[in-house]
């Protein structure tokens, strides 16, 4: 292929240069023009042509204290000029790395989310960490003496990330088809998901005592003592918003428990207030065994992610026999600026107080979704918790028939929003489009984002 003009535009230039992820990509190369972002201030993005965008998702659910904070620069800045760099193998350290640990065994401990809380280990993304888990949960056992109690069980529906033992994780069958996933050793259950698996006349309790009998059946079939982990993030985010029917978790833990079987709980999306709460564990009674964070942990402005280990799993690691080399790690594990960020965003959080914002603005959103869309013929369910929430399209509301998928109703729905200037995520694994605005929008751009929406859903609805 000849090169490019050197005036060419960026568009052109981007699709003749980057393999973009998570893209269809013959379509990507025949389209014209592309959103290609620019710079961003609070909620709103603006494009390489001026456009500017309501930016309903927060960039993929992780920009929780908006855009455009100066203070996360200037931290990231010092923290570039002071040190730049240093690893953290072999028991170096590095004073940010060492204060954002203890910030946050304290705020997991303090909030009721991880009362045993141990240990922080750093990584660099959703995935890695969750890699990190698969890898962990193996160590621990063989350590224990038990080197067959290796499998772990995930949900249908679920997004743990997209290396190879992570995308095995998720239960978004796009993610699996072309890899030959998932790996040996992962499985899935049940969606917890009301609305689309519940039984005629079932009761929310019962549907969820009918999910931790099927978690029960499926452990004694695999062999309780083959069966090591289990991984959940609290309310399930890319896979659909899927809220834990009533008692799910109670449920699901005891089986657990009686079967010595580890939870992980992924806090990637609802960690950092996006629930309204510090953590989804916290607010659902989830005793983790291990913890994965990330995302709004720097609210996206460095990549930095956490795993969080228990005191049981510390203590089993510290003990291990020989020299107890904990054999893993990456270069930019505890990257003395990524822990700077995440410092001064927690320093937002704090001084901002923007876990309760999150709840109050919260609840806004929830009642402006409903009372605009509950009524709309083509939508099936208005869900969400906190400044989490998601909008199902359905054919049919009586009968609950999703759209014909090639006609990708819920990506023209929200084409027609970019257009109106509202960024909202189509997801990929159902008919749903997906809110996650910074936890710093107002009330003011809640009523914009849910008025542009109701419009491109009734402009895209009426037009078909
Ligand atoms: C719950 C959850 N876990 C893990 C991941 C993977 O994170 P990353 O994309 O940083 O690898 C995501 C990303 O969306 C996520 O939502």
């Amino acid at each position: 292929m000849a090169p490019l003009p050197e005036n060419a535009p960026l568009d052109e230039l981007d699709r003749a240069s980057v393999l973009h992820p998570a893209t269809p990509l013959g379509a990507h190369q025949d389209r014209t023009g592309g959103l290609i972002v620019d710079r961003a201030k609070g909620v709103a993005i603006t494009d390489v042509h001026g456009k500017r965008y309501l930016d309903g998702g927060a960039g993929l659910w992780c920009v929780n204290v908006g855009y455009g904070r100066e203070e996360l620069g200037r931290a990231a800045a010092e923290e570039m000029s002071r040190l730049g760099y240093y690893h953290t193998f072999a028991g170096v350290s590095n004073r940010p790395s060492i204060e954002l640990a203890d910030r946050l065994l304290a705020r997991l401990r303090e909030s009721g989310s991880f009362e045993s809380a141990a240990r922080v280990f750093f990584g660099l993304s959703g995935s890695d960490a969750n890699d990190t888990q698969v890898k962990l949960v193996r160590y621990y056992n063989n350590l224990r003496g038990r080197p067959e109690k290796k499998k772990i069980i995930a949900r249908h529906g679920s997004y743990h990330g997209l290396t190879l033992a992570s995308a095995s994780l998720t239960g978004i069958p796009v993610f699996h088809r072309a890899y030959d996933l998932p790996i040996d050793g992962v499985s899935h259950v049940t969606t917890p998901h009301y609305y689309r698996e519940g039984r005629e006349g079932e009761s929310e309790e019962a549907f969820s005592a009918r999910l931790a009998d099927e978690l029960e059946a499926k452990i004694l079939a695999e062999g309780p003592e083959t069966v090591a982990a289990f991984i959940a993030e609290p309310v399930m985010g890319a896979g659909g918003v899927y809220l834990p029917p009533r008692g799910y978790f109670e449920r699901i833990q005891t089986v657990l428990e009686r079967h010595e079987v580890l939870f992980i709980a992924d806090e990637v999306i609802c960690g950092f207030g996006r629930l309204g709460s510090w953590f989804g564990s916290g607010r659902y009674g989830i005793r983790p065994d291990l913890m994965t964070c990330a995302k709004g942990i720097t609210s996206g402005y460095f990549p930095l992610s956490a795993v969080i280990v228990s005191e049981e799993i510390w203590s089993t690691l510290r003990d291990a026999p020989d020299d107890g080399m904990f054999a893993h790690g990456f270069t930019y594990s505890g990257h003395p600026v990524g822990a700077a960020v995440a410092n001064a965003n927690l320093d937002i959080f704090e001084s901002e107080g923007l876990v309760e914002r999150a709840a109050e603005v919260g609840a806004y959103l929830q009642e402006r979704l409903h009372s605009a869309l509950d009524d709309h013929p083509r939508v099936g369910e208005v869900r969400g918790v906190g400044l989490i929430a998601a909008v199902e399209l359905v054919e049919d509301r009586n009968t609950r028939a999703p759209f014909d998928p090639a006609l990708a109703v819920h990506k023209q729905v929200s084409a027609a929003a970019q257009e109106a200037g509202l960024l909202a995520r189509a997801l990929p694994g159902c008919q749903a489009i997906a809110f996650s605005p910074p936890l710093t929008i107002r009330e003011g751009e809640v009523d914009q984002m849910v008025d542009v929406f109701a419009k491109a859903l009734r402009a895209t609805i009426d037009d078909l």
